[in-house]
This record gives structure tokens, C-alpha cells and sequence, in this order.
């Protein structure tokens, strides 16, 4: 008998107990509506030998799928980057330095929404946010406070920060510079991404015009002067935590990133010369074996874009680089150490699906911002999936598992509809400008709520298996004081600086935004003369105004 033939036999069988036992859904489908199997076989794996080679290929070579790097874990692990910061420039510090101790190989900065939307401290519109999601940077001498001790020739920093990203990295580089650390030595990461932030997490300052313009100019000048400076985290995490679905969390991060792409080739620039240092950031959510075919995905279709449209040449230019954060949003304040287990599978379908970095929630998170033992837990996750699961020890094991293969060829076909629709509305900005994105996550979200609100979508303490009563365990508190303190250190700069250097910078500055020119170098000039984030950026909102959407 062939396979087909004994597998519609064992169907039918299978059918005949069915009724007398019918299985507990009428129908299987994923949030993303792909319909579940009850079984995979090879007859649903497209892995002949010929489409192995065409859909799979080898890690380390196109279309690289199966991974990056020809050793991958068996090389290096991926960077165990905890995102952290709240408070004072002193107390991140801190916690970096703990991080640090505790075995993580990298770091990533939280800002906190002043300085996310390029407000000083004591500016009136940063009044009761100073420290409360992120660490408050106004100037040159929080960066110096924050970085203290941290050497930047030897650790790679993220920073998630979009609008201002060019302020900050300027501040950065000029620490370094302190240091004595040549820019060429200097590795990291800006997130630099603006239209997700239009799209769904909403801390953008100016149109998208001079937004995209101050993007590409940080391609330009890093790639000639930071060579080892990742100039842009194309985030898809922030779509996915507003609630779309993974298919279209895939698909309108690689059209926002395509957008990035053509906008950086209209300013000038060779694919090859910038798109090495593109970066990728996605979220790793419930769906074990769905997220882990959405990275497999993710990393075919870049490099088949890079290659095809943009025709880069460069073998870096068209690998799919990312960082990969656990849900915040499955997070559940209710019987908070649950968090432990939904983050220790979200970051196993991470490392199964080939992450270079990644970050792992702490249990606490939907209450507040991590404590130090909530912090070390979850790193200790990542040391105990990276030392003892032996997940690491060869590479993409689940390739070839019939169900895995078949989601991995499910999750892009629909990824690339979402794709050639919006180039049909003429790309990522005019998708955004019109509100598409926002509909289809709006209407995903929509559908999960109920789901979850009908008792359809359990979630675990929440809508079933609760318990009452709960004691609420210890939580980070910020120092409710601190705009306080940030408005008096200001204040003290302001007065102690030379102000020839501080004014003739920001006329430099103005002088570049009207008249054209990368911003960066004056920029840079304008944090040497201890100029503020808010001074800054009130120069580039004088000149590129801020944006006002109106359909979002
Ligand atoms: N064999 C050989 N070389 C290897 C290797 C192997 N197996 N594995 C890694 N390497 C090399 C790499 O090639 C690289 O060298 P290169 O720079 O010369 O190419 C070096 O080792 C470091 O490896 P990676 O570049 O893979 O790892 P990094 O950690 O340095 O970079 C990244 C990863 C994704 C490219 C980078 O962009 C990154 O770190 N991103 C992090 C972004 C981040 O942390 N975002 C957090 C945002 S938080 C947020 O927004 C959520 C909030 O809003 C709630």
C-alpha cells in the first residue's frame, strides 16, 4: 500500500472513533488561521531533495534557513541581553553592572518615555514619567553616569530608542570617544525603527520625511565611521504585543524593513554598504511550534528580498539578524511564577528558531519593572536552556519534522500575500499613512480578547485554574523624587557650561536641518557642547515639525 492509501485508511479508522469520542475542537487552526492537522507525514513535509536544497539549504549559506552561521550554537551561543533600566543613570548602572556579573554577554537599554520622545527631565510634559519605564538620559553627563565602569571596546549595547535614536547614539559615541575608544571598536545596537512606532508603539516625534531622513543618515554615516554599529532594529515585537498575529507580525516587519531599504537606496546609498548592518527584532509568543516556523521563515525571505529586489551582493547583506524578546503581553499579574513556564517555552521556541540575542521577561513584569532576583531568574533561564537542555548542540533540530517544515511553508506563503498587498497600497508609509496595519492588528487583538474573554483562548490563573487571594510579591519601586533631581542637575549644566560652544552647535545643528547634509556629525557636536536632548530635538522640531496622524 502507498502512503497515501494506508494514511486515508487510517483516517477513516480514526474517524469511526472520533465520533464515538469526538476530539475536544471541532476544528485546529492557530491565531494566525492556519489550519492544524491532526497528523503530519512526509506526504505535508515539501522536503524532496530538490526543494530541500531550494527552500532549506545549509545554516551559514542562502537562503539560511536553517540558521546564520555554519556552527551557530555549536560556536557561540546568542547573547544572553537582558533589556533593563529604570530610575537614575546611577541605578542602571547598577543593574548593568549586576547583569554583567551574573553572566550576561550583552546589554540593552530601556529609556524612559521623556527621553523616548526627546523631552529633558524637567521639561512639564516629562512630569511624573522621570525613571518610570526606563532610565532618564537628558544629557552627555547621564550617558558618562550610565555607561561608568562599562568598557565599550568589550561589550555590545542596545539601546531602544527611535525618534531621538541619532541623540542618543551621539551620546554614546562621544563616551566612547571619553574612553578612548575608537568608534571602529565601538558594537551595538540602535532599535532606530519609527514606523513600527507609528504602527504601534507610538513614541515618534517628527513626519515620516524627516524621520526616514534622519534613519538614513545614520546608515550613511555608521557605515563609514562605526562599522560594527547595528543601525536599525526592524521590530516586529511591538506589532506582535499590540496583537497581531505572527503572519502578519512577520509581514509588516519585513515591509516596514523594505521601506527602510529603498528609502536608504533613494538617499544614495549601495545596498551593500548598509544593509550588513541592518537587524532584525521579533517577539517570541505562545505558539511554540508557530514562532519557531515564523523565524524560519523570516530568515528565507529576507535573504530571497535582498537578493531578488534589491539585488545586494554581499552574503551579510542578505542574512536575517535578530534579537528575539518573550511576550510581555502573555504575561499575567495573577499567580505571577506561572510567567517562569510561559517564559522558559517562548525562549526555547527562540533558540529552536536560531535567535542571535535574546531577552527573557522577568515573572514580575506585568506588575512592574523587574526586580534584581526576577532579573536573575530569567537570565538564569537562558544559562539553563544554553548549558543543560542540549537544545544547542546541533543545529535547527527541528528542521525537517513534518509539521515544523509545513508551518515554516504556511507561515510565509500568507506573510508574502500581506507582503504584495501593501506594495499594491504602495508600500510600508502609505500602508501606515492609511492606517491598514493598524486595522488588521486592531481586529487581531479584537479577536484574541474575545476569544480569551469567552473562555475559548485559556489562560492560565486568568480565565481558568485561578486562585484567590493572592499575596502580592515584592516590586521595584522608582523614587517618585527623581524629575526632582534629574531638573536640578540640569540646571547646574546649564549653568556650568560654556555657552559660545553650546550655541554656536545648535545654530550648526539648524543650519544642517534646513539646509540638507547628514545630521550626525552636528549632532554629535551639539552633545560635545553639552547640549540636551530636549535642546535638540526643539531644534529638529522647529525645522522638521511633529507629527500628527490623523487615521491612528
Ligand atoms: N560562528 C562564527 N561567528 C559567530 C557565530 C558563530 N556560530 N555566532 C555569532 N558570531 C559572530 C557574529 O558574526 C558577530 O560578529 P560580527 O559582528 O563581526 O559579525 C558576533 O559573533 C556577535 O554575534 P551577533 O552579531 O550575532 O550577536 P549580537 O548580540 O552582537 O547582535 C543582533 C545581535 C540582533 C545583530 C543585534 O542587532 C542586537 O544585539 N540586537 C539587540 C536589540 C535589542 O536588544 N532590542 C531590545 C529592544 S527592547 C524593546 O523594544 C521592548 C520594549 O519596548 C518593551
Amino acid at each position: 500500500m502507498s502512503l497515501k492509501e494506508r494514511l486515508d485508511e487510517w483516517q477513516q479508522k480514526t474517524e469511526a472513533k472520533v465520533i464515538k469520542r469526538p476530539e475536544r475542537k471541532q476544528s485546529f487552526a492557530n491565531h494566525s488561521d492556519i489550519p492544524i492537522s491532526r497528523l503530519y507525514t512526509s506526504k505535508d513535509s515539501p522536503l524532496s531533495d530538490e526543494n530541500y536544497l531550494a527552500k532549506l539549504g545549509f545554516p551559514g549559506e542562502y537562503p539560511y534557513t536553517r540558521g546564520i552561521q555554519p556552527t551557530m550554537y555549536r560556536g557561540r551561543f546568542w547573547t544572553m541581553r537582558q533589556y533593563a533600566g529604570f530610575g537614575s543613570a546611577e541605578e542602571t548602572n547598577a543593574r548593568f553592572c549586576y547583569l554583567l556579573e551574573q553572566g550576561q554577554t550583552g546589554l540593552s537599554t530601556a529609556f524612559d518615555l521623556p527621553t523616548q520622545i526627546g523631552y529633558d527631565a524637567d521639561h512639564p510634559m516629562s512630569r511624573g514619567e522621570v525613571g518610570k519605564v526606563g532610565v532618564s538620559i537628558s544629557s552627555i553627563l547621564d550617558m558618562e553616569t550610565l555607561l561608568c565602569e562599562i568598557p565599550l571596546d568589550k561589550v555590545s549595547t542596545s539601546m531602544t530608542i527611535n525618534a531621538p535614536a541619532s541623540v542618543l547614539l551621539a551620546m554614546y559615541l562621544v563616551v566612547a570617544e571619553k574612553q578612548g575608544v575608537p568608534w571602529n571598536q565601538v558594537s551595538g545596537t540602535i532599535q532606530n525603527d519609527i514606523l513600527k512606532e507609528y504602527v504601534a508603539r507610538g513614541t515618534y516625534i517628527f513626519p515620516p520625511k524627516p524621520s526616514m531622513r534622519l534613519i538614513t543618515d545614520i546608515f550613511d554615516f555608521c557605515s563609514r565611521e562605526v562599522p560594527n554599529w547595528n543601525t536599525i532594529s526592524i521590530s516586529g515585537y511591538h506589532i506582535r504585543e499590540a496583537g497581531s498575529t505572527a503572519v502578519q507580525e512577520l509581514a509588516f516587519t519585513l515591509s516596514n524593513a523594505i521601506a527602510y531599504v529603498e528609502a536608504a537606496i533613494k538617499a544614495g546609498l549601495q545596498v551593500d554598504d548598509f544593509a550588513p548592518r541592518l537587524s532584525f527584532f521579533f517577539n517570541a509568543h505562545n505558539d511554540f511550534f508557530e514562532e519557531i516556523a515564523k523565524f524560519r521563515a523570516a530568515r528565507r525571505m529576507w535573504a530571497r528580498i535582498m537578493k531578488e529586489r534589491f539585488k545586494a551582493k554581499n552574503p551579510k547583506s542578505m542574512q536575517l539578524r535578530f534579537h528575539t524578546q518573550t511576550a510581555g503581553s502573555t504575561l499575567t499579574a495573577q499567580q505571577p511564577d506561572n510567567n517562569v513556564v510561559r517564559v522558559t517555552v517562548q525562549a526555547m521556541a527562540a533558540v529552536l528558531g536560531g535567535t542571535q540575542s535574546l531577552h527573557t521577561n522577568s515573572r514580575d513584569e506585568a506588575l512592574a519593572l523587574p526586580t534584581e532576583s526576577s532579573a536573575r531568574l530569567a537570565l538564569r533561564t537562558q544559562q539553563i536552556l544554553a548549558h543543560e537542555s542540549g537544545l544547542t548542540d546541533t543545529i535547527d533540530p527541528l528542521g525537517g519534522s513534518y509539521y515544523v517544515e509545513a508551518l515554516t511553508d504556511a507561515v510565509e506563503a500568507r506573510a508574502w500575500e500581506y507582503i504584495n498587498y501593501i506594495e499594491e497600497l504602495g508600500g510600508a508609509v502609505e500602508a501606515i499613512e492609511e492606517g491598514y496595519m493598524q486595522q488588521e492588528i486592531h481586529r487581531a487583538a479584537y479577536d484574541t480578547q474575545q476569544a480569551i474573554e469567552r473562555g475559548q483562548q485559556i489562560v492560565v490563573g486568568v480565565n481558568q485554574f485561578t486562585t484567590a487571594d493572592e499575596e502580592e510579591p515584592d516590586l521595584l519601586r522608582v523614587d517618585p523624587e527623581l524629575g526632582k533631581k534629574q531638573a536640578a542637575s540640569l540646571a547646574k549644566l546649564r549653568r556650568e557650561r560654556s555657552i559660545e560652544p553650546h550655541q554656536t552647535a545648535l545654530q550648526r545643528l539648524r543650519e544642517t536641518a534646513v539646509g540638507g547634509g547628514n545630521l550626525m556629525p552636528a549632532i554629535i557636536d551639539a552633545v560635545r557642547a553639552y547640549a540636551t536632548i530636549g535642546e535638540i530635538c526643539d531644534v529638529l522640531r522647529d525645522e522638521f515639525g511633529e507629527y500628527r496622524p490623523s487615521v491612528f
